[in-house]
């Protein structure tokens, strides 16, 4: 008798344990969601609901749900011990924020990386019809580094046979140890090789990429390496991935690589090479370096695993932020914002090819109505008009190349405060300039301030398609189709409340265009 109470009384307090466990999550979000409205808070771009983050992580699809880790340190706003924070969407717009999913532990930090879905359970973890998901990733040791070690970077893995709720660390860690004592060893992500039906894991060794293979993602042998002569700069953030050619049909391998330094607008951008991967060396078709996106703020961009093949995109995002003054940007609660997420598309670009990205086709469902620009003729300067908020929408035009005479022309987004921010096109230069030196009176940080930041930009064709996504303290500009990506962060001290189309030296003409409001993710 007295084991039956017992043991109801230990069912009750599990079962309402549980049930609050579900209500606390829940609860968290919806506070949270109330709460997404402070200054320069993203209304449709992932933010972390408080406190630091860096790159994307751990990003895979399975049933249904995209899943996005993160760099997080839950205890500040500035960098700081790493855990992988954690959202799920099932549509790549809207976030349900999850509990942590990797904490540092006694081998270290818990740094960047991918995750896998192990379809065919090569690693044991789950069982065939319970596939795991397999997560890699660097753990940093701090007490390593600050002995003076220089092999405190070490591989790591992780599983969940949950669908990504929970998360155990695999008991044999370290499972690729830092052999040769390199600083900066670090981001393993994996791919799956089917020619081989081999696992890939790629990582950043300080101005190289390393690549390893394993039949069972614990145990890894060494490949080969993939880097630049003379090249000093440190790489990060390695994704290797096969990707088909729109205009043949063909696949290549693209081999994405974050650079720390010494990027075209400063500090750290996205990089891109085409080429072939055998299962064992990558080899690229053009030892050229390409930017993924030419702004200042997209760094670590990654891509999904297991998106379905009948979706059959390569899907990414990036952090929307650099590391010349990420810790300081005046946010208050929380520090950084992803990217929109972006499908990547591979094009021929006569014996080369180009690596461009669009915003994922599920952002239409922001649009809350169209606001139709009538063609146009702008000699100096023309307010665009109607009913929207330009810190939350979505502008799309065709510019006339062959009517517009302008030396220059753009747009330029305002506040009462003589604050601005200017998009110029220079179409003797060929050259895209996005402006953020008057963007804010608030003087957080000088490197912040550097510009105007430039991109080669083609002005080929007859006309010229410009998409600007505006949210709150960020802009991102697709042109081309995609071929050429910029983003870039800003804080005016209040929101920009006009844009205004301009032209220097001649006139603009605009084709047509659409305004497209957008709703917040958060309502
Ligand atoms: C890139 C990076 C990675 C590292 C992580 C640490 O932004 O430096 O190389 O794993 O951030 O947070």
């Amino acid at each position: 008798m007295k084991k039956v109470v017992f043991f109801g009384i230990v069912l009750f307090v599990a079962l309402v344990g549980c049930k609050q466990e579900n209500r606390t999550v829940k609860q968290m979000a919806k506070s949270q969601h109330q709460k997404f409205r402070e200054p320069h808070r993203p209304q449709f771009h992932f933010t972390p609901p408080s406190q630091w983050m860096n790159d994307p992580n751990g990003m895979f699809h399975y049933n249904g749900e995209y899943h996005l880790s993160y760099q997080y340190y839950p205890d500040s706003t500035v960098w700081g011990p790493m855990h992988w924070g954690h959202a799920i969407s099932k549509d790549l717009i809207h976030w349900e924020h999850m509990p942590i999913a990797l904490y540092p532990d006694s081998l270290g930090y818990i740094f960047s990386g991918g995750t896998v879905v192990d379809v065919n359970n090569t690693s044991g973890f789950g069982s065939g019809n319970n596939p795991p998901m397999v997560a890699t990733f660097t753990y940093h040791d701090p007490e390593g580094e600050k002995a003076g070690a220089t092999d405190f970077q070490t591989q790591g893995i992780a599983y969940s046979t949950d669908k990504g709720r929970s998360w155990k660390k695999y008991a044999g860690n370290p499972v690729i140890p830092n052999q040769d004592k390199i600083r900066d060893f670090r981001d393993p992500k994996v791919v799956w090789h089917p020619d081989t039906e081999k696992w890939i894991l790629s990582l950043a060794a300080y101005d190289e990429v390393q690549f390893f293979s394993s039949k069972n993602l614990k145990d890894w042998t060494f490949l080969s390496a993939f880097g630049l002569e003379g090249d000093d700069r440190l790489w990060e953030c390695p994704d290797l991935f096969p990707i088909v050619v729109q205009e043949t049909g063909a696949t290549k391998w693209v081999l994405i690589v974050s650079i720390q330094k010494k990027a075209p607008n400063g500090g750290n951008a996205t990089s891109y090479f085409v080429g072939d991967f055998d299962g064992t060396e990558f080899k690229a078709d053009v030892h050229d370096q390409k930017w993924l996106d030419w702004g200042t703020d997209n760094y670590a961009f990654v891509t999904w695993d297991n998106v379905p093949k009948e979706d059959g995109r390569r899907i990414g995002i990036g952090w929307m932020s650099n590391w010349d003054y990420a810790q300081v940007v005046p946010t208050k609660a929380w520090r950084s914002a992803m990217t929109l997420p972006r499908e990547l598309q591979l094009y021929r670009n006569g014996d080369d090819h180009t690596l461009g990205a669009l915003p994922v086709r599920e952002t239409v469902s922001l649009r809350a109505s169209e606001i139709a620009m009538k063609p146009l003729k702008v000699k100096g300067s023309a307010v665009v008009e109607g009913d929207f908020d330009v810190m939350q929408c979505e502008l799309d035009v065709l510019i006339d190349l062959k009517e517009t005479t302008a030396k220059t022309f753009g747009l330029e987004l305002s506040n009462e405060q003589g604050e601005k921010l200017m998009v110029t096109i220079d179409t003797d230069r060929e050259v895209l300039m996005v402006d953020r030196t008057e963007s804010s009176k608030e003087m957080f940080s000088e490197e912040f301030y550097r510009g105007p930041h430039t991109a080669p930009l083609s002005l080929k064709g007859d006309v010229l398609d410009m998409r600007m996504f505006l949210d709150a303290s960020s802009i991102e500009l697709f042109l081309n189709k995609g071929a050429l990506n910029f983003t870039a962060i800003f804080f005016p001290t209040a929101p920009y409340s006009r844009a205004t189309l301009f032209s220097k030296e001649g006139r603009l003409v605009l084709k047509e265009g659409q305004i497209f409001p957008l709703k917040s993710i958060w309502d």
